[in-house]
């Protein structure tokens, strides 16, 4: 159990006495989050939610869930960023980046009103044509412009095929529980919702319904994701940074980044981890990059992007540190038979587990790339089930908020996303921006 780091291939990066003298800033982050004292502290109900959460909620997420399953053959999840990011990275993590193509007893999942593309839109509307298909309109505030615009598109395509009673049996909403557009339209209109709790912001919601009913729906244990994450919140207390590896995590890549280090780039070895890595983006991204500072968050999935970031992480500027999920074991294996042609010449990797070649494809990496002059922060998992993806879910939410603590910014609020919507609204005519529009053509022009 649980998410280990290892800071064995730092040594040349970090010495003994910065990770001494880190350990204040890390405590002083420690009481602003435990006091609840420090910037954003109305949006801390996430810390608390794997021991909190509303039960009565949870059993209608599995209940709905599985009338999902039993009436849906495709599932529309529509959301964009912490609306999105955490039920499609789960999803993938658990079952895989193939999902949709696998052969399965539970619906394919589409996650559209991320992206304003009419082709991609369209594309999924083809996909629907002729099949029984349910919606989760996922949107806190209600009125994000993505969701809200795909939404309108698919329950017109609901109420044709199945009436406006059918429509609203297949129609889940999850979203404020009081305030907002899509609130007043599921009341008026009898959806079934769920609720984003007021001190939840989006990137850190993949634990309430937002994330929740589309896991459940991919046929994943969400009862195992809950635990996972209540054990993170039950053992990840102490501010020692060598008892506690989320601080110690936030600890090494604060060092980093005070050394110059600007980039971190997740990575991993496994595909089905490549929108971990998107929603690990938007967490940290979010929360660190305000007032002129914060990591840059990058990632890559290898050994597939060592044959196109490789060289630039081996042997190009020094701006970037690795940060490398591992796991010891691997979700399925396959046994590499030796061939007596060996025509191939790969006999070398035979009678053992491809696994044990991914393994060993990580070592030889981790070691170029520190001696290329890259450090690398590995964190260790037993393996990538529900429980252990709700432990690591919590320990990056968690290390996430101490980070942005130590570095001095609100981790909870994200002003610069409002500045393209402004944009948008006033060049598309919202009423109520018209002074922008003027302003903006003027420049345009
Ligand atoms: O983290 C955030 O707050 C954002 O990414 C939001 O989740 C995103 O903008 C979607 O907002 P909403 O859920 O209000 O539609």
């Amino acid at each position: 159990m649980a998410l280990k780091v290892t800071d064995r291939y730092l040594s040349q990066f970090v010495s003994e006495h910065e990770y001494k003298g880190i350990q204040p800033a890390v405590t002083a982050a420690h009481e602003l989050l435990s006091s609840k004292t420090g910037l954003g502290n109305d949006f801390l109900g996430w810390a608390s939610l794997p021991g909190d959460y509303d039960k009565e909620e949870f059993a209608r997420i599995k209940a709905a869930a599985e009338r999902i399953k039993k009436n849906s053959e495709v599932f529309i999840v529509i959301g964009i960023g912490g609306s999105y990011l955490g039920a499609r990275a789960a999803i993938e993590a658990l079952r895989s980046s193939l999902y949709n193509s696998m052969k399965k007893d539970t619906p394919e999942i589409y996650f559209i009103g991320n992206t304003i593309s009419p082709t991609y839109l369209n594309d999924v509307i083809s996909l629907v044509e002729g099949r029984d298909f349910s919606v989760n309109i996922i949107s806190k505030s209600g009125t994000t412009t993505e969701p809200a615009l795909a939404f309108r598109v698919f329950r017109e395509l609901l109420e044709k095929k199945y009436g406006a009673d059918g429509a609203k049996e297949r129609i889940f909403a999850t979203t404020d529980a009081r305030r907002g557009t899509l609130k007043e339209l599921s009341d008026k209109n009898g959806y079934e919702t769920f609720v984003i709790p007021d001190n939840v912001g989006g990137r850190f919601s993949v634990l309430t319904a937002v994330g929740l009913l589309p896991i459940a729906v991919a046929g994943c244990d969400i009862d195992a994701v809950m635990n996972g994450a209540k054990a993170a919140m039950d053992g990840l207390n102490d501010p020692d940074i060598n008892k506690n590896d989320c601080y110690k995590y936030a600890a090494l890549r604060n060092i980093l980044y005070r050394k110059g280090r600007v980039v971190e780039m997740l990575v991993a070895y496994e595909p089905s981890f490549a929108m971990m890595n998107e929603w690990f983006k938007q967490l940290y991204g979010e929360s660190e990059g305000k007032d002129g500072k914060g990591l840059f968050p990058s990632s890559a999935v290898f050994s597939t992007d060592l044959h196109s970031l490789g060289q630039f992480i081996q042997d190009g500027s020094n701006i970037l540190f690795e940060t490398v999920v591992q796991f010891e074991k691997s979700q399925k294996d396959f046994y590499i038979e030796k061939l007596e042609s060996n025509g191939d010449g790969l006999n070398f990797l035979a009678e053992q587990n491809m696994s044990v070649v991914n393994r060993k494809a990580f070592e030889g990496t981790v070691l170029a790339h520190t001696e290329g002059g890259t450090p690398n922060i590995v964190l260790e998992a037993p393996e990538l089930n529900e429980f252990e993806l709700g432990y690591m879910i919590y320990f990056f939410e968690k290390a996430c908020a101490i980070s942005g603590y130590m570095l001095g910014v609100n981790p909870f609020d994200q002003p610069g996303v409002e500045s393209y919507k402004k944009n948008m609204f006033a060049l598309l005519g919202k009423p109520g921006y018209e002074d922008r529009k003027a302003e903006l053509e003027a420049r345009l022009n």
